[in-house]
This record gives C-alpha cells, sequence and structure tokens, in this order.
C-alpha cells in the first residue's frame, strides 16, 4: 500500500516539530487541499471469503448492465437460462454455446466461479427431446441416448470452467412424492420420469462424472424445507449414495418469502430458520455438501391473496419492509454462516431489484427480493448480511 501524497509532508513536518506533537495526533492523514479519502468499499464476497463464496445468477445484459456491483460484490456466478436444455441443443445434435460461452469468458477474466445449471430439468427442454419422429413418446432407449449425449457434450464442453452441476432439478414434489408425467398443472409433469421412471436420476449423475470427474455434482430443488419433502429427497439421495452413484451435494434454491406463511397447509408454512437447518443438518449428514443455490426474498406472503392494488411499488417498499426485509435475511445468513462447514457456496438469483425473475410473471407484479435496489444502491439487507 502506497501512502497517499501529502501524508510524507504531514509525517516530516511532525517529526521536525516536537513541540507541536499533540497538535500532530490529530492531524487528519490527507494533504492540504486533498479532498477526504473514501473508505474502502464494502465487499460482500470479501467480506465472506473465510466462509464461502458468493454467486449470483447472470444473464448476457446483466453482466455488462450490473458488471460494477457483480465485480464488487461477487466471486461466482450462476448462468440464469444460458446453460439449460433448450438454450444449448435446441434440435438434436445441434449445440450451440456462443452465449453461455462469453458468459464463462467474463467470470474467468474476473476470477469468478462459475456453476452450470441445470441438465436435467421438467421445464425449459425442448419437445424433441421426448418424441419420435412421428410424434410419439420416445422409447426408453432413444431418451436415455439423448440424455447421454446431451450431457456428455455439455458437460464436456464445460470441463474445467464449470466446477459444479446441477445435474438434476426439481425431481421430488411438495408432498415428498417423485414428480411424474401425470401432475395436476402441465408446467409441473415430467416427461423424464413418463417416459424412463426414476432411472433417469441416477443415469443422469453417472453421464455427467463420466464426462469430467472433476465437477462436484449436486441435486438441486426449491422448498426443501417441508418436512415431508425434505425426508424424501434425503431418502432419495441416500439410495443413490447407496448405489455408488457420484453425488457430491444438495442445493438448496431458497426462493424465499419475508416472512412464513400463516396458512398451515401453504408449503411456505415451514419456511423458518429451524426448518432449514434440519434440512442442512439431515443432507449433510450423508456426507453431502450443501450449497444454496437460488437465494432470493420475496415481499410477498404464500397463501395471502394480492391483487392489483396492493402489488408492491418503489412507494409502498416502505422503509419498514425494508427493515423487516433486512432481519430475515440477517437470520438467513446467520444460520448459513453458522454451517459454513458444510456450506459450500450461497448464490442469489439474481444482483439487483431491477432484474429479477420475480417480476417476470404476466400480472406485472413487481417484486424486490434482492440486496440492491434498482437502482444499484445496497439495501438495508445487504447491511444484515455483512453486519457481523
Ligand atoms: C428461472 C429464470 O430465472 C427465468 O428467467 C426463466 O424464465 C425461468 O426459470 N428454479 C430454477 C431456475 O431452478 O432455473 C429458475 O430460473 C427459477 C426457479
Amino acid at each position: 500500500m502506497s501512502l497517499r501524497p501529502g501524508l510524507g509532508s504531514v509525517i516530516l513536518t511532525c517529526l521536525g516539530l516536537t513541540l507541536l506533537a499533540s497538535a500532530c495526533a490529530t492531524q487528519p492523514a490527507t494533504g492540504v487541499g486533498q479532498p477526504p479519502q473514501e473508505p474502502p468499499a464494502l465487499s460482500l464476497a470479501q467480506k465472506y471469503s473465510s466462509y464461502f463464496p458468493i454467486g449470483a445468477a447472470v444473464d448476457p445484459d446483466s453482466i455488462h448492465t450490473h458488471a460494477a456491483l457483480l465485480e464488487q460484490h461477487f466471486n461466482s456466478i450462476t448462468t440464469e437460462n444460458e446453460m439449460k436444455f433448450e438454450s444449448l441443443e435446441k434440435a438434436e445434435g445441434v449445440f450451440d454455446y456462443t452465449t453461455a460461452d462469453s458468459m464463462v469468458a467474463y467470470a474467468r477474466g474476473h476470477g469468478m466461479k462459475v456453476r452450470g445449471h441445470t441438465l436435467v430439468w421438467h421445464r425449459q427442454t425442448p419437445d424433441w427431446v421426448f418424441v419420435d419422429a412421428s410424434g410419439a413418446p420416445a422409447s426408453r432407449d432413444v431418451l436415455l441416448a439423448r440424455l447421454k449425449n446431451h450431457i456428455l457434450n455439455v458437460v464436456g464442453h464445460f470441463k474445467g470452467s464449470v466446477y459444479a452441476w446441477d445435474v438434476v432439478n426439481e425431481v421430488i414434489t411438495d408432498d415428498g412424492k417423485y414428480r411424474t408425467a401425470d401432475e395436476t398443472e402441465p408446467d409441473q409433469r415430467s416427461p423424464w420420469h413418463g417416459i424412463l421412471g426414476t432411472s433417469y436420476v441416477a443415469a443422469a449423475f453417472r453421464y455427467a462424472h463420466e464426462a469430467d470427474p472433476d465437477a462436484k455434482l449436486f441435486y438441486n430443488d426449491y422448498r426443501n424445507y417441508i418436512p415431508a419433502k425434505r425426508q424424501a429427497i434425503y431418502e432419495m439421495l441416500k439410495q443413490l449414495l447407496a448405489e455408488g452413484v457420484p453425488i457430491h451435494g444438495v442445493g438448496l434454491q431458497c426462493h424465499l418469502s419475508i416472512e412464513p406463511s400463516p396458512v398451515a397447509t401453504n408449503h411456505g408454512y415451514y419456511q423458518t430458520i429451524p426448518e432449514l437447518e434440519a434440512t442442512i443438518e439431515l443432507y449433510s449428514s450423508l456426507g453431502l455438501a450443501v450449497q444454496v443455490t437460488e437465494f432470493d426474498m420475496s415481499l410477498y406472503v404464500p397463501g395471502v391473496t394480492y391483487t392489483a392494488d396492493t402489488y408492491y411499488t418503489e412507494a409502498t417498499f416502505t422503509p419498514e419492509l425494508a427493515a423487516k426485509q433486512a432481519r430475515r435475511y440477517g437470520e438467513f445468513f446467520e444460520l448459513f454462516r453458522k454451517h459454513r462447514d458444510v456450506i459450500t457456496g450461497v448464490t442469489f438469483w439474481g444482483i439487483a431489484d431491477d432484474n429479477t425473475w420475480l417480476s417476470e410473471f404476466k400480472s406485472g407484479r413487481r417484486d424486490f427480493p434482492l440486496l440492491f435496489d434498482a437502482k444499484h444502491q445496497p439495501k438495508p439487507a445487504f447491511d444484515a448480511v455483512v453486519g457481523f
């Protein structure tokens, strides 16, 4: 570290004029005519450097529009959509890595780690994957071959650049059952399960490991704090490990809300610190690492009905609400720090409130779930997360 201009002359003056020693003690370090220096800017990732990497989901725009925040506060990225099946293999055997590669290059240029998201999911997967040339459901063999080809190609391509993969995403439903092709809501159905049963989960991990034996392989899911879901995921992972399936960790998405649901039948009822702690402890008891993979905190409480006139705006996201959000942020990060021995990464699903998937619903409802506001200024939640 170099002395600031002016500081040297102040010291020399003091050495020569011992009579003024007491005055020197209170002399400001800045030289005459120099503006006072700003304290060094606090970095979230640096503050957490002895705990775990701090990540953000990014898109091809945000690595430019949010570069200042990203480079100051984060040392890991996840591509929000650009490594999903539909982004990389739109047509069978035609792989396009252009966008994802540019994001990986950005991360490398800034010394950031990269998490890969996600190889197998029931969403954002092209229709061709599940049908044959006549439009009938693909056979088991065909689907398994497509799964293998996709994973070997993608994981092979990013070998050495992506250190951890969300291999399989969202296999278990909230009631603790395997997600099937017959779920009530169309967008909840898994054609993977419809054709392959549960076997695709183990297969996906084996292919990923074959393609990159050094990559850390994760099972990723949401609402893992619901006891039935937590337990079902645990049983599945335990069984996979017993079969020798190469799985190294569990991703907790952690799309949270500003308070747990007041409705006992709602999933959000269990969204508490003790339930999430039980989840971390249960999964790590299997010897698995745990990562928080998609953290954000919605202002909307699950189980409460909102209408256009009760949607939050900049104006109704009051300081009181920001303080409430900050308190809950602080509590969850305290929990994560407490479990630093098993938590190997915490990633936010976005960077600042002007770019969050929670504001992308058709209803036009806006949300304010991240640490930085729409003007990229730190919110009270930021202070709560670094204030320890
Ligand atoms: C979301 C993206 O943020 C959106 O841009 C996209 O339209 C839909 O997917 N769980 C996941 C993520 O595992 O992949 C999802 O990302 C959010 C929920």
